[in-house]
């Protein structure tokens, strides 16, 4: 039977993306559709894997329902043709605000998931940042893709395989390092642990039991021979599991990182450094300093610090202070179009989004993530035509209604 394509158009600055319906297929107007075929398709442990925040998840909650406070204020009678939503993080153009962020185990969400996650972004035209946690190699992706990606960097104990993943960053022609700052050590997860997390997943009674409902995942992953984490096993000896992030963590990354390493290993990359994981005023100040293109307020999604507040929350006070001398950017509970309007209004350059996509390349592959940036894209244009503006970079808090207790403020500051 041929399929029916109904064309409607996202107009993302002068680039029109074709969005392609067809009876076969849901039709997705919503990240929260995706999330629920993604649901349905991947296995409980990846799934978890994802859905997770430390301890009792407070703080994964907040980083979404503190963006339901911000409320917007809607403006009639303003002309609203001609809008665009382009604009540049670290100077780089992009068709939105938004960059995908880092994503440990993104190949075991869907076979192949960084270097389809990777095509996805840079046809919509937004960045993508691949994990040095990624199932795909560095190298991998570099193949497979035609525009520069970013690489996420975690501080190792090893100095020489730290110093090999800087080379082949700059051998594939990555474009920034993300250096990541809030996990020298791992939050605990509680259902990673009772899950016994690991990519690729080790057959107990448990998991192959989950396994045989998922086949359409394990006949993809059957199909590839990206299944280990690519940017490590045979280029890092010396871990007791490699197949363990739990493991990998514990035993190689660095607890003593400080602000003259983090110096030390910008001093080590030509291009653009963003610093990820910025929750606290005096640490903004510190990351302006030593000399980062932007940093990214952070809260790692909820799944370091539980108990933290929620990066919106932290943003108004961290933009005061540091803004007018690095880009500022905001990370976590980012579901909706909305939520990056809201972002931008408080002040940040640019947005990193995880789960958002993650759900989509579950779901539905390259596809999946395409579509996912498409819902952001429409949420995010139509709402900021309703509040009376044209043009991205014309945002400001003017638009919103932002409640008395909102900011995050430590009592020092
Ligand atoms: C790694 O970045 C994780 O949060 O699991």
């Amino acid at each position: 039977m041929e399929s029916r394509n109904l064309q409607s158009a996202a107009h993302i600055g002068n680039l029109s993306l074709p969005i392609h319906e067809s009876p076969a297929m849901p039709v997705i107007t919503t990240i929260q559709d995706l999330k629920e075929i993604y649901a349905r398709r991947v296995p409980q442990m990846f799934y978890d894997y994802c859905e997770s925040g430390s301890w009792t998840e407070q703080t994964f909650r907040e980083n979404i329902t503190d963006f339901e406070k911000l409320r917007l204020r809607q403006k009639v009678a303003v002309d609203m043709s001609n809008r665009t939503t382009a604009t540049q993080m670290v100077g780089q153009d992009v068709a939105m605000p938004v960059a995908l962020a880092p994503v440990g185990l993104t190949g075991m969400q869907s076979a192949d998931g960084e270097i389809k996650a990777a095509k996805a972004a840079e046809a919509f035209g937004v960045p993508y940042c691949l994990s040095t946690m990624s199932i795909c190699s560095i190298e991998d992706v570099a193949e497979n893709t035609e525009k520069p990606f970013w690489l996420q960097l975690y501080t190792l104990l090893d100095d020489d395989f730290t110093d090999r993943l800087i080379q082949r960053a700059k051998d594939a022609k990555c474009s920034a390092l993300v250096i990541t700052l809030d996990l020298q050590i791992l939050g605990q997860r509680h259902k990673d642990l009772k899950n016994g997390l690991s990519a690729p997943p080790k057959f107990t009674v448990k998991t192959m039991a989950n396994l045989a409902t998922k086949w359409a995942w394990g006949l993809e992953m059957l199909g590839t021979k990206r299944r280990f984490f690519g940017n490590i096993v045979g280029h890092a000896p010396g871990v007791s599991d490699p197949s363990s992030l739990g493991a990998w963590t514990a035993e190689q990354f660095d607890p003593t990182l400080d602000w003259t390493k983090v110096k030390k290993l910008i001093a080590k990359w030509d291009g653009k450094v963003i610093l990820k994981g910025i929750l606290d005023v005096e640490d903004a100040k510190m990351a302006a300093n030593v000399g980062a293109d932007a940093i990214v307020v952070s809260n790692h999604g909820g799944r370091q610090l539980d108990g933290a507040l929620s990066s919106i929350r932290m943003l108004p006070s961290i933009v005061d202070a540091v803004g007018d001398k690095i880009e500022v950017w905001v990370d976590g509970g980012i579901r909706t179009g909305q939520d990056i309007l809201k972002a931008r209004a408080l002040g940040a350059k640019g947005t990193m989004i995880g789960r958002a996509y993650v759900y989509g390349l579950g779901a539905q592959g390259q596809a999946g993530v395409t579509r996912a940036l498409e819902v952001l894209h429409k949420e995010l244009d139509m709402t900021m035509a309703l509040c009376g503006r044209r043009d991205i970079n014309d945002v400001d808090r003017d638009i919103l209604y932002i409640p008395e207790d909102f900011e995050g403020r430590w009592v020092g500051n």
